[in-house]
């Protein structure tokens, strides 16, 4: 750490503890593994780096300004994300996370009779809402390459068909599908229905975006995230990229359009986007630790499926125990999923200190 950032961090606390902030709101990580009792998050597909170093400047500089309306960080935000797009400010959308930009997609097809294409598995979180809607999930399952089987997909769309949502790379398998065919399907399919595209995840595995098919079609969405890579899961920031008549539509179902994104979350998004130091170290990161990961499983002689993105669901059919309660003993959190007829589990890449930790607990319970 350089002598003048270490000046920086020692007036801001200062500054900070005299008004009562937590001094931890500095810290270089936002989780440790210093002390044997603190959790070890690994079942959200957080980052464990984030936020950024350059967003955690900003989020203290702007504080002061949280008495006034966020309309003009706003602004400045989607016109930061535009020109990162190479789009226009009138192709995107704001919602608290990607979350809400998938649920005013399912506000929007919702109806008697209608249904939603999805992978199985594919990220489910959203489900939920979309059922109590009124929508029924038609799951189709992945492939033999455990990837969305686009071909089923097509032929699977009929007149009850809202929606088809991709998860590219999908959670939980970490999976992708090859983006020309990708497109191809992308471009068919929104010739019947609306197609989703959720690109949560697309930064970790370098994959290009879909969001100049989206802008010239009204019937795609893409859905891009600041709670991964960027490592501003709690700030809430999403957005969906679509044509500017999607973006209407899609807007007039929040009450206020676009300002679900606090002031704060504003500037640590924007903060987040330039910081492209941080990205690259939170990708090389991931990379390391997967591999960590991997030959652990190698050793312990577990099946998993080689990820591109910042989790990997491993096979836990051989574990007789209740692996993930033996992990919460430790103060570990991963998540238990029951995919393909067994049991497996989704970890997602902490610090390399966490992870190590992982493995080696890992070793004992198996
Ligand atoms: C594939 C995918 N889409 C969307 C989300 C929602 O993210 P957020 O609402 O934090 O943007 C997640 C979160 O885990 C995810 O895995």
């Amino acid at each position: 750490m350089s002598t003048s950032r270490r000046q920086w961090l020692r007036q801001s606390s200062l500054a900070l503890a005299s008004l009562g902030f937590a001094s931890d709101l500095l810290a270089e990580t936002s989780t440790t593994i210093k002390s044997g009792n603190q959790k070890i998050l690994l079942n959200s597909n957080e980052n464990a780096y984030g936020p950024s170093p350059m967003a955690r400047k900003a989020i203290l500089d702007a504080y002061t300004n949280t008495n006034r309306y966020p309309d003009d960080y706003i602004l400045l935000l989607k016109k930061k994300i535009a020109s990162h797009w190479n789009i226009d400010t009138s192709n995107i959308l704001l919602g608290a996370g990607s979350s809400e930009i998938i649920g005013l997609a399912a506000l929007h097809v919702r109806g008697i009779d209608k249904e939603v294409l999805v992978g199985d598995p594919a990220y489910k979180v959203w489900n939920g809402q979309a059922e109590h809607l009124g929508l029924s999930m038609n799951r189709i399952p992945l492939n033999n390459n455990r990837v969305h089987d686009l071909q089923q997909m097509l032929s699977s769309i009929n007149s009850k068909t809202g929606m088809v949502y991709i998860c590219n790379p999908n959670n939980p398998t970490g999976t992708v599908n090859d983006i020309t065919e990708l497109r191809k399907f992308t471009e068919e399919a929104s010739k019947k229905t609306l197609v989703f595209i959720d690109e949560a995840y697309t930064e970790y595995a370098d994959l290009p975006s879909l969001a100049d098919l989206a802008i010239n079609n009204k019937n795609i969405i893409v859905a891009k995230t600041f709670s991964k890579v960027y490592g501003l899961a709690g700030a809430r920031v999403g957005y969906a990229i679509a044509h500017p008549d999607m973006i209407d539509t899609l807007g007039g179902y929040q009450p206020w359009p676009d300002s679900a994104v606090s002031l704060i979350s504003a500037v640590a998004a924007m903060a987040s986007l330039d910081d492209t130091k941080f990205v690259a170290q939170c990708k090389a990161h991931a990379s390391e630790t997967k591999e960590i990961c991997y030959a652990a499983f190698n050793d312990l002689k577990l099946n998993f499926i080689p990820s591109q993105t910042n989790f990997i669901l491993f096979n836990i059919d051989s574990i007789q125990k209740d692996f993930v309660k033996e992990m919460e003993s430790q103060n570990i959190y991963v998540q238990f999923r029951a995919h393909f007829g067994g049991k497996w589990c989704r970890v997602s890449m902490g610090t390399v200190e966490e992870m190590q930790t992982f493995c080696r607990v890992l070793k004992t319970i198996v």
